[in-house]
């Protein structure tokens, strides 16, 4: 790694309505090396690199690119300056194939297009940087892993040096994570920047050179990764001493009844596909049954249906062994079936909605929030300030629309609101993807807290870990199917790992 400055920010001021998400934040990156951004959720890293990627302007400070200074009018700007961006919600056609992607708004190009030409050169990128993808695939053909590769390479494809990715391993297969590891200490040893964010200490610590730390928006510190470790990391973060304890679960013994019976349901996707093909399944009460499975193999359309949000092509879906109506809502929450979606945002939440109003979406109808028809004001007030506080939500007030919270805020809220509506059937899917190890815990403790007090909970999750920790059983889905069905005890990271694949275990245990 060279010593050569790449990009330094200094002084970087960026207030909101209520909010300094900014404070004065220094940072810089070298050229050569993997720089990870770090902070507890709402800390302003995205903040950060909205202002670096030219999205936003900073209302005080500097920043300077190879020693000049700069300044960026918008995101275009800043890339033809050298700097990309890899979204964590993707910006693709999905009808394009992927070379027509990669080059989809790149003024260079010009208006001759050679087909032939443009996949060869995104072929030779993805063979130098390990970005497997066929160039003439189209993108609604792609797994989310190999959309987020064609994402890598739109920015590479324009001659990025400096590359920020904001949480890119949220939506990874943890083999995925360690593919795009690869691909990024081969950018980096080529004289690039990579700049990455992320909550996860044990990647930060596996693939970074240094780390800065954020917290409440100024720079606590910036350090060599090799003479740190994951408990000062998650003390510089938290500022205070961290405890790595798992959760402990005892198993539930299976005396207890069934809440939730999913019976030989099917399903179509959003395209009209088979998502579901003949899936059945049961939760007793206070049981954890863990849901296992790369990404886009059934889990959001499980998840949709038991909550009423999809319609099942076959099967029945039973709460205390009484049938919900198929495909409403409303029925499935007054079963009482809790649902945490994967898209927090759009399924969720009413993002432009106060937090107040949010958390009551789902009683508004029921003391004490509501009586005679009529709201409540201060019932909701009094609500959400409760809830803020034991889930502990950072928000300049409970009057502020959700839309202007940080990603791991925006989950709290969603999570005290199903959380606390009493539910018998909890669905939540990936509940701590994007919290930092603060949040994760607590995330964690409330779905042990809930299973004891009797809910069945269904815990879709990639995080193998968090699965095992967990649950008390656990499912694989793979295309549509349930391939395999075991207790937790006798569940391992490898035996998961070849379910997920499609690898029947039989194969393998000779
Ligand atoms: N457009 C906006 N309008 C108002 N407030 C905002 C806006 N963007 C961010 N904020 C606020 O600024 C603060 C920093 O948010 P930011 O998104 O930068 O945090 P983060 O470190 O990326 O957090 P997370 O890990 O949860 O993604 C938060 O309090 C957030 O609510
Ligand atoms: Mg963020």
């Amino acid at each position: 790694m060279s010593e050569k400055i790449a990009v330094r920010m200094s002084g970087i001021v960026k207030r909101f309505p209520g909010v300094i998400a900014n404070d004065g934040v220094n940072f810089d990156a070298r050229e050569g090396e993997v720089h990870a951004l770090l902070g507890e959720n709402g800390a302003g890293k995205s903040t950060l690199s909205n202002i670096l990627t030219g999205l936003y302007r900073p209302d005080n400070g500097e920043i300077e690119l190879n020693g000049e200074s700069i300044s960026f009018s918008s995101p275009r700007a800043a890339l033809n300056a050298g700097i990309g961006m890899v979204h964590q919600h993707f910006r693709l056609v999905s009808s394009f194939t992927v070379a027509e992607n990669v080059v989809l708004g790149d003024e260079s190009t010009g208006t001759f297009l050679n087909a032939g030409d443009v996949a060869q050169k995104v072929e030779e990128l993805s063979q130098r940087y390990n970005l497997a993808v066929d160039p003439r695939a189209r993108v609604w053909q792609l797994s989310v892993g190999e959309q987020q590769r064609v994402e890598i390479l739109k920015v590479l494809y324009r001659g990025a040096r400096i590359l920020i990715l904001d949480e890119p391993t949220a939506v990874l297969t943890p083999q995925e994570a360690d593919a795009l590891f690869i691909t990024l200490r081969a950018m980096v040893k080529e004289g690039r920047t990579v700049i990455f964010i992320s909550h996860k200490l044990d990647e930060v610590m596996a693939v970074s050179d240094r780390v800065t730390v954020l917290r409440g928006g100024r720079t606590v510190g910036t350090i060599e990764t090799a003479h740190s470790s994951r408990r000062e990391l998650a003390r510089l973060m938290v500022g205070r001493e961290v405890v790595f304890d798992r959760v402990e679960r005892k198993i539930n013994s299976s005396d207890k009844e069934t809440v939730l019976r999913v019976n030989a349901v099917s399903a179509l996707d959003d395209r009209g596909n088979k998502a579901l093909n003949d899936v059945s399944l049961t939760i007793k009460t206070g049981e954890v049954l863990g849901v296992a499975g790369v990404s886009g193999n059934g889990q959001r359309e499980l998840a949709e249906v038991i909550a009423g949000m999809r319609h099942a092509s076959a099967g029945t879906i039973s709460v205390n062994e009484k049938e919900i109506p198929n495909g409403k809502v409303r029925h499935a929450i007054s079963a009482g079936i809790a649902h945490v979606p994967e898209d927090r945002l759009h399924t969720g939440l009413a993002s432009s909605h106060s937090i107040e109003d949010n958390l009551i979406l789902k009683s508004y109808r029921t003391q004490p929030i509501s009586r005679y028809s009529v709201l409540r004001r201060k019932a909701i007030q009094e609500n959400a300030s409760q809830l803020v506080e034991q889930y502990d939500v950072k928000t300049p007030s409970t009057e502020t629309p959700v839309r202007l919270l940080s990603g791991g805020n925006v989950q709290k809220v969603l999570l005290a609101r199903e959380f606390s509506a009493n539910p018998k059937v909890l669905i939540a899917a990936s509940p701590t993807r994007g919290l930092d190890v603060g949040a994760i815990e607590n995330v964690r403790s409330h779905i042990v807290a809930a299973a004891d007090s009797g809910v069945g909970v269904l815990l879709i999750s990639e995080d193998l870990e968090e699965l095992l920790s967990l649950s008390d059983r656990i499912v694989v889905l793979y295309e549509g199917r349930i391939v395999g069905d075991l207790p937790t005890s006798s569940a391992t990271r490898e035996s998961l790992g070849l379910l997920m694949g499609g690898v029947a275990l039989e194969e393998h245990t000779s």
